[in-house]
């Protein structure tokens, strides 16, 4: 096995042998070029590692191969030789990006080493490449962030899936992107110049839904005076999403299977059946099987549904990916309120990681979207991050083991350098609790691990109003309701 592709560029024959001689002595594979202008030709059909070029030559000079070859991706390593009288214009070289010079007369040892170092340099180089595009993530789908490997394995499942016709069942709890998902699986499809249509089986009441689905004639009940077309002839030769099909009650599921098995559906009141050809992707954040075999959900609709399922992971369980999705939110919040791009601290960035987002991705971009409202510096600090975020840590702390319990493994609630003035902390968190309880006393005191008569105190103390809450809260009003 060859050590790798030099390209020795020299006018002079003899000088070129030379260093073919001893370079594939030494297990490099070595092709040569009497010009600027051939290496040039060479390099474009063959992808050298490394280019040992003579600095002088009639025509253009080695310099020129400098700024040509080193800015290609990968880049090819330039390594010149120059007489000595002309060590400046070297030296100026390796400014420029060549990896090194080598003084003729050459020496064989000097010459070996210096071609190890760059093949060294030129491992290191692959080496970053390799990581980066791991960490970049090798699949990519526009507009969906992530480089886990489980988000990998999905985008690799939706670049296979999309051009085929077959149902897909995207699984995942609420806001890990199952619709993103879905609309990406029709932007990649054949079907991508049809608009895609989605409906969620929740938001329409049971009475509803068989007309929203497959429409219905003039007549068909009271009210309807007209013929009116459904969403599954609106997705013909398109994607129908029927997002949280699990909430689709067993009359209803009947009809769907019989849709998919048929491609055909009935208006209600019709008397034919008509042909669609509608691609199926279901969503739900509900254990279907579970459903199944509970006997809520027909196990012959499932099966149907079920011939390739996209399972998408909680955010808490691919929370290295938090960090560049945090930055995708931010960067987009800003553009779309039209502030300059902010940074998101340290500590921030530190309380989004530890923090569990039962809402996951959506809760991630919601959170963001407001600190960036919110903050008024130029990055995105802890105390932009809504209370849940920043107590979580100490919510979920596990207690001090052993002796002293040094500050690693502690709880450290990060203390800004200028101080705190603790009571404006306290009526801080108490506003905040407040406002995420939506005034409610009992639930804010809980929030703050204080009692109803604690909190109630303290209210009054810094005088904080329960807003547009009047008579509600009280801790009996509440259990009633
Ligand atoms: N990987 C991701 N990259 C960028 N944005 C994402 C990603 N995942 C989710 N989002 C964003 O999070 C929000 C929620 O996504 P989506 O509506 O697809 O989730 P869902 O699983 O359908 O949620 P639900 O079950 O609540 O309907 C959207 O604004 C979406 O753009
Ligand atoms: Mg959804």
């Amino acid at each position: 096995m060859s050590k790798g592709q030099i390209l020795v560029v020299d006018d002079e024959g003899a000088q070129r042998e030379i260093l073919r001689t001893i370079l594939t002595s030494e297990g490099y594979r070595v092709e040569t070029a009497g010009t600027a202008a051939d290496a040039v030709t060479r390099s474009g059909r063959t992808q050298f590692d490394l280019v040992l070029t003579d600095l002088r030559m009639p025509g253009a000079d080695g310099l020129s191969l400098v700024g040509q070859l080193t800015r290609e991706d990968p880049p090819t390593l330039v390594i010149l030789m120059t007489a000595y009288g002309s060590m400046d214009s070297a030296e100026q070289a390796v400014k420029q990006g060549a990896f090194d010079y080598l003084t003729k007369p050459l020496e064989r040892e000097e010459l070996l080493l210096t071609v190890e170092r760059a093949f060294e340099r030129i491992r290191l180089i692959q080496e970053n490449r390799l990581l980066r595009q791991q960490l970049e993530g090798r699949f990519r789908v526009e507009g969906i962030v992530g480089s886990h490997y489980r988000i990998q394995e999905v985008f690799e499942k939706l670049h296979k899936v999309s051009s085929s016709n077959s149902t897909v069942l995207i699984i995942g709890e609420s806001g890990t992107g199952k619709e993103l998902i879905a609309r990406a699986i029709h932007r990649h499809s054949p079907r991508r110049d049809r608009p895609f249509v989605a409906v969620s089986c929740a938001a329409i009441p049971e009475t509803l839904i068989e007309s929203e689905l497959f429409g219905y004639e003039k007549g068909a009940f009271t009210g309807a005076i007209s013929r009116r077309q459904g969403l599954f002839e609106a997705a013909d030769k398109s994607t129908l999403l029927l997002d949280e099909i699990g909430e689709l009650n067993v009359n209803m599921q009947a009809k769907v299977l019989r849709a998919l098995q048929e491609r055909e559906i009935r208006r209600v009141g019709g008397r034919e059946d008509l042909k669609v050809d509608v691609r199926i992707v279901a969503a739900t954040n509900k254990d279907l099987a579970l459903e199944v075999g509970e006997g809520r959900f027909r196990d012959d609709l499932y099966y149907r549904l079920n011939v390739v399922s996209i399972n998408l992971p909680p955010l808490r369980e691919r929370s290295t990916d938090i960090p560049q999705l945090a930055e995708y939110f931010v960067a987009r919040a800003c553009a779309e309120a039209g502030r300059p791009p902010m940074a998101i601290t340290t500590e921030a960035m530190r309380l989004l990681l530890n923090y569990h987002w039962p809402g996951n991705v959506r809760q991630l971009d919601t959170v963001l979207q407001r600190a960036v409202l919110l903050s008024d510096g130029r990055a995105i600090d802890y105390m932009d991050l809504p209370i849940e975020v920043r107590f979580s840590e100490l919510a979920h702390r596990e207690p001090v083991a052993g002796a002293g319990g040094g500050p690693e493994g502690a709880y450290r609630y990060p203390l800004p350098p200028q101080g705190i003035n603790l009571e404006e902390v306290e009526k801080e968190f108490i506003l905040q609790a407040m406002e995420m309880s939506g005034g409610i006393i009992a639930k804010a005191a809980k929030l703050l691990g204080l009692s109803y008569r604690t909190l109630q105190y303290r209210l009054e103390k810094f005088q904080i109003r329960r807003e547009g809450s009047e008579g509600t809260g009280e801790p009996e009003g509440e259990e009633a309701g």
